[in-house]
Order: C-alpha cells, then sequence, then structure tokens
C-alpha cells in the first residue's frame, strides 16, 4: 500500500521519513525466565494462587499501534508481528488439576515446588493488576516478566517491593501509568530491571519518578546487570552511583528526560556492552579515550547534546556494531579509525557537522553495514568504489551532502536496497542500476539535476515493494500514474 504520495504538476512529492532508527534495534525487554517444566509438583496454595490470579483478567490481544515512540517519530516498531515473538494468551491454557509446575509461562523450584519464575509477556492480559492481586502470594519469585500486555493505565502496584527475592522483573510497554512506586527501589538483588514504557501522542509519558528521585531510587540496586526504563519520565540528571555497578551491561534510557552531564566513568564499566540514551536533548557529555579491551557493542547518543571530538582511540571499539549520533553535537574531524570499525552494522551520522569529512576508500572496512545513513552531513567529496563492498547494506542514505556519485556501478551489485536515498548527488539521470532494486521500499532521488522521461522499467520495479518516492526538484517530464506504484 503507497503510504504517501502527492502531485505538484509532474513533479512527484513525497514526503521522505527520516527513521531515527537506532533506538529499536537494541530493544531487548524480556529476560531469560526458563519455562521449563520441573519434576516436582507444584504446592496446592502456588496452584490456588496462580489460578486466582488468571480469574483477575481478561484475554485480549492488545493493539498498541495508537501508542507512540519518541525516538522513532513516524512508527510503533514495537507492535509489528514480524520481530516480536509469538503473542498468545498463555494463561488460557492452565487447567486446574494439572501440575501447575508444567503450565506454560510457570517455573518452580525444582526442591521446593514453589513458583519461582512467572513469564506472561506477550500473553494478552487485559485489566487493572490490582494491589491485592494473588500474584503477590507467590512470595518465592524471583523472575517476573509481564512486558507487552495490557494492564488499562493501572498504576505499578507497590506490592513489587514485597516480592524480595525477584532478581528479574519486566514490566515493559503494558500500558501502566502514573507514578512507579518508590517501593522498587527495595528490590536489591535485582539484576535486570525494565519498566520501559510507551508516550502517548502528545509526548508526555505515562510512568514517572517523583518522590524517590533516579539516584535514590537505584541506590541500593547494587547488582544491576541490565536497566531499561525506556520513556519513564526521570526529569533527572544520571546518577553518579552507575558509575559503581560494576556489572552493569546494558543501559537503556530512551527519552527520559534526563539533563546534566553523563558520568564519563560508565563508559569504563568492564561489563559494559550498550549505552542506549538518546532523545534526552539536554542530556550533555563528552566521549572518552576508548581501550580495546572495551567490549562495546551499542553506542547510540542521537537526539542528545554530546559534544566535544570524537576520540580517534574509537577504533579501539573492535567488537561495535551500533554507533548513532543523530543530531549530536560533535565537532572538529571525524576519526578516520572510525573506517576501522568492521563489526559495525548501523551506522548513523545524520545531522552531524564535522570538519569537511570524506568518504575513504577505507569505507569498504566495514562490510557488515546493513544501516548507514549520512543525511545531511557535510561530506564532501567522491563515494569511493568501495561502498560495493557493503553487501549487508538495506539502507543507504547520503542524501543532502556535498557527495558526488560517479562510480554509479558499483551500486549495481549491490542487491538488497530496502531505502535508497540519493538527494542532491548530482545525478544526471535516471539511474539505470535500479533496475535490479525490486526490494526497494523507498526511494528519494530528489534535487538532482535528472532530466526527460521516467523509464517504462522502474515502474515494474516500483509495483513491487516501493510505498516512498520522492523525485521532486529535478527536470523530469511526462505524467504519472499512482496506480503503478504498490
Ligand atoms: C486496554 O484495555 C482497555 C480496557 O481495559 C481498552 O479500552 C484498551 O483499548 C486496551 N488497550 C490496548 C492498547 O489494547
Ligand atoms: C489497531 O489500531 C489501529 C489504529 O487505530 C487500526 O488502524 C488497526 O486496524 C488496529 N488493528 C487491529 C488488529 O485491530
Ligand atoms: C481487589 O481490589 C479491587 C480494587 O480495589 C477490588 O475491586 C476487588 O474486589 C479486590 N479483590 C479482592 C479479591 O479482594
Ligand atoms: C516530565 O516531568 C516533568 C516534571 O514533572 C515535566 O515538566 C515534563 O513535561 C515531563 N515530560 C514528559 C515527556 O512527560
Ligand atoms: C538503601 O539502603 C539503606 C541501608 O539499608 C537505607 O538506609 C536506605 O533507605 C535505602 N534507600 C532506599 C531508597 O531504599
Ligand atoms: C561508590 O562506591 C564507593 C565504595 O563503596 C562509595 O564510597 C561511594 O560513595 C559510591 N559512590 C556513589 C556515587 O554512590
Ligand atoms: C550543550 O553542550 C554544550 C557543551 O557542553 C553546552 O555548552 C551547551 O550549553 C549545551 N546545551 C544544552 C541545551 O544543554
Ligand atoms: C590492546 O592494546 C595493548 C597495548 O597497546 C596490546 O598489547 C594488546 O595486544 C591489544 N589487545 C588486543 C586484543 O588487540
Ligand atoms: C586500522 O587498523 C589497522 C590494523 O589494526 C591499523 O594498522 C591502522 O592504524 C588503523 N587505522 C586507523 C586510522 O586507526
Ligand atoms: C571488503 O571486505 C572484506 C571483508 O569482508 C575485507 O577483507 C576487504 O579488505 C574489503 N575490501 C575493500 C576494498 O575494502
Ligand atoms: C563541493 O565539492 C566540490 C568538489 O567536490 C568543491 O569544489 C566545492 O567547494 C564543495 N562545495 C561545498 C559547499 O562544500
Amino acid at each position: 500500500m503507497m503510504k504517501s504520495i502527492s502531485f505538484q504538476n509532474s513533479h512527484i512529492i513525497v514526503y521522505l521519513i527520516i527513521f531515527i532508527s537506532c533506538c529499536g534495534i537494541y530493544v531487548s525487554c524480556s529476560p531469560n525466565v526458563s519455562t521449563t517444566s520441573s519434576a516436582f509438583k507444584c504446592l496446592p496454595d502456588q496452584s490456588t494462587a496462580l489460578l486466582e490470579f488468571k480469574q483477575e483478567f481478561s484475554f485480549q490481544k492488545p493493539n498498541f499501534s495508537y501508542y507512540y515512540y519518541v525516538c522513532s517519530t513516524y512508527s510503533n516498531p514495537f507492535y509489528d508481528d514480524s520481530i516480536h515473538p509469538h503473542s498468545y494468551p498463555k494463561m488460557k491454557f492452565w487447567k486446574e488439576g494439572k501440575d501447575c509446575c508444567s503450565w506454560d509461562g510457570v517455573r518452580c523450584d525444582m526442591k521446593t515446588g514453589q513458583v519461582i519464575g512467572l513469564d506472561l509477556s506477550y500473553s494478552w492480559l487485559q485489566g487493572p493488576l490490582h494491589s491485592n492481586s494473588s500474584l503477590f502470594k507467590l512470595h518465592q519469585l524471583q523472575k517476573v516478566n509481564l512486558a507487552y500486555n495490557n494492564f488499562s493505565f493501572c498504576r505499578i502496584p507497590s506490592e513489587f517491593g514485597q516480592l524480595s527475592r525477584l532478581t528479574h522483573l519486566a514490566l515493559s510497554y503494558s500500558m501502566f501509568s502514573g507514578e512507579v512506586p518508590s517501593e522498587i527501589s527495595y528490590l536489591t538483588n535485582l539484576v535486570f530491571l525494565s519498566l520501559s514504557s510507551f508516550k502517548s501522542y502528545d509526548e508526555t509519558s505515562f510512568l514517572y519518578l517523583k518522590r524517590v528521585d533516579f539516584t535514590r531510587f537505584i541506590q541500593n540496586m547494587t547488582n544491576l546487570r541490565e536497566l531499561y526504563l525506556n520513556q519513564v519520565n526521570l526529569s533527572s540528571s544520571i546518577p553518579e552511583s552507575l558509575t559503581n555497578l560494576s556489572s552493569l551491561a546494558f543501559l537503556q534510557l530512551c527519552g527520559c528526560d534526563l539533563y546534566g552531564k553523563f558520568p564519563e566513568k560508565i563508559f569504563q564499566l568492564p561489563k559494559l556492552e550498550s549505552i542506549i540514551v538518546p532523545c534526552n536533548d539536554l542530556l550533555t557529555g563528552f566521549l572518552p579515550q576508548f581501550h580495546n579491551s572495551s567490549s562495546l557493542k551499542g553506542l547510540i547518543l542521537d537526539a542528545t547534546n554530546f559534544s566535544g571530538k570524537l576520540p580517534d582511540s574509537i577504533g579501539n571499539l573492535e567488537s561495535l556494531s551500533a554507533f548513532c549520533i543523530q543530531r549530536c553535537n560533535f565537532m572538529g574531524p571525524l576519526p578516520s579509525s572510525i573506517w576501522n570499525l568492521s563489526n559495525l552494522n548501523y551506522l548513523d551520522l545524520t545531522y552531524t557537522h564535522f570538519n569537511s569529512p570524506d568518504l575513504p576508500s577505507t569505507l569498504g572496512n566495514l562490510a557488515k553495514l546493513v544501516t548507514l545513513s549520512l543525511y545531511f552531513a557535510q561530506f564532501s567529496g567522491e563515494v569511493p568504489s568501495s561502498l560495493g563492498n557493503l553487501t549487508q547494506l538495506k539502507y543507504f542514505d547520503i542524501s543532502y551532502n556535498n557527495l558526488s556519485f560517479t562510480k554509479l556501478n558499483t551500486i549495481s551489485e549491490l542487491p538488497k536496497f530496502q531505502t535508497l536515498a540519493l538527494g542532491s548527488c548530482n545525478l544526471g539521470k535516471f539511474p539505470s542500476f535500479l533496475k535490479t532494486k525490486d526490494q526497494l521500499e523507498k526511494l528519494d532521488l530528489s534535487s538532482n539535476r535528472i532530466e526527460g522521461q521516467i523509464p517504462k522499467w522502474f515502474w515494474g520495479i516500483a509495483k513491487k515493494k516501493l510505498e516512498i518516492l520522492d523525485l521532486s526538484h529535478n527536470k523530469l517530464q511526462g505524467s504519472l500514474d499512482a496506480s503503478k506504484i504498490k
């Protein structure tokens, strides 16, 4: 289905959607709650509590597509069945009389028969989770995952604070609202905490911290390995105490109204794998020198006020797979060592302003790139033919730089393009390399000097998957028929 197309004389103007794409990549919200059944039968009181818990809800597949994810302005990447596990009403299959330790999503202690794990993520739960819920009778719980259900905008019950054995708590994207209860801060054994949430259409957060600020909230959670608080309004600076969390590996704080300076020491934590803090426009910070011992895989700082120079030692981050600094305020030269990061899958330098960067032939080292976005990033010079080495590339946007692109044949060898944006790239004719690009979903050739008719073969390509096309500001002639496009 064509999503947006409009006509102006014979010029097609279709609005190019710029995805702030990075934030969706690293979202991993389910702790590994294993659901293997045990040989020991569960205790009657545990079974009763579980069945009561089941009675508290109706089962209706939630429709999250109304809700808003700030780091991807035009889409809601969280409700796409293609990237999410199969969702189904797990509890519907819980049957009295059968050993509850064998129920889908339930895990028992092998020795005691007590329920210690409950994974009801993506399980269609609908209705409020009350403070008198039977869930809180399961005192031995260590891992609870209730992500992606619909608790109908109720508060997060403060009773979670009494489940003192919890090591894993995932309540993300489950339609909770209001103040996050300070009692969660009593859970000092937590290794994994995810309270990430959608935002409403007016961009206000559904969840926030208030009585206990962020610093006190995590003060006693000294075992944290993974912390996900996407779109929870923290209205805070980042606590220095995070630098004391020697196990911290994943930190995700997208769109949390953070301000102040990001503590540089966090980058030195030995287990660190990803720092994902985009869409906090008042968050300032600098990147430190990096050592080759670092295991950092994701560094996503889009739409923050990180500034200063990028250190040359960024080339030491050999494991780095996502580096996204869209709309950051870095200055100075773009270190050439960046083209040594051969494990990069995502590189987004959109709206950055380094000192007249060029695209060297060492670009060909980044053979694993899936996304390369250099939209409006002041690059100049010739696109090197080593681009032909990037055979995994699906998203390629070099629009609005001062790049020229004479070796177009290198692109014809790249089969996988879904998004190709070559706005203002000095193209003189309709590119024939598009003949092989039948996976294209978005194509931007705006603001070039393309003359004449659109070749007939193009409509064969366009009919397949193309949803967004921008040919505006060229010298094209002839008429267009939207029915020719998917
Ligand atoms: C959640 O459930 C309520 C009813 O309790 C319903 O009105 C609402 O549409 C549901 N939300 C989603 C996201 O499905
Ligand atoms: C979900 O809501 C959207 C937005 O209102 C609607 O277009 C879509 O059809 C709904 N999907 C389902 C499966 O009900
Ligand atoms: C639990 O609390 C809710 C809301 O306060 C109430 O409607 C419900 O009757 C209570 N359930 C029980 C079993 O007490
Ligand atoms: C976050 O909370 C602060 C203080 O209450 C408020 O001013 C701000 O608008 C909130 N931000 C969002 C995105 O809800
Ligand atoms: C953290 O633990 C200390 C010592 O047990 C206690 O005094 C303090 O109140 C706790 N802080 C929070 C926010 O729970
Ligand atoms: C970090 O830990 C040290 C040693 O336990 C302690 O003295 C210091 O106050 C902690 N710093 C913060 C910011 O919590
Ligand atoms: C952004 O960072 C720079 C450099 O640290 C600072 O001078 C400026 O005040 C910051 N802007 C905002 C809005 O925080
Ligand atoms: C890291 O750098 C040190 C010192 O430069 C060097 O001795 C070591 O071999 C390097 N390690 C790796 C894995 O490259
Ligand atoms: C890139 O890596 C190679 C091999 O490790 C090294 O010799 C070279 O100096 C690096 N280039 C830059 C610009 O860091
Ligand atoms: C192309 O990528 C391979 C690794 O897949 C690398 O060994 C080679 O040097 C690259 N070639 C160019 C021209 O960059
Ligand atoms: C664009 O690049 C050309 C050479 O490739 C150079 O002559 C020109 O000055 C550049 N323009 C800008 C605005 O940087």
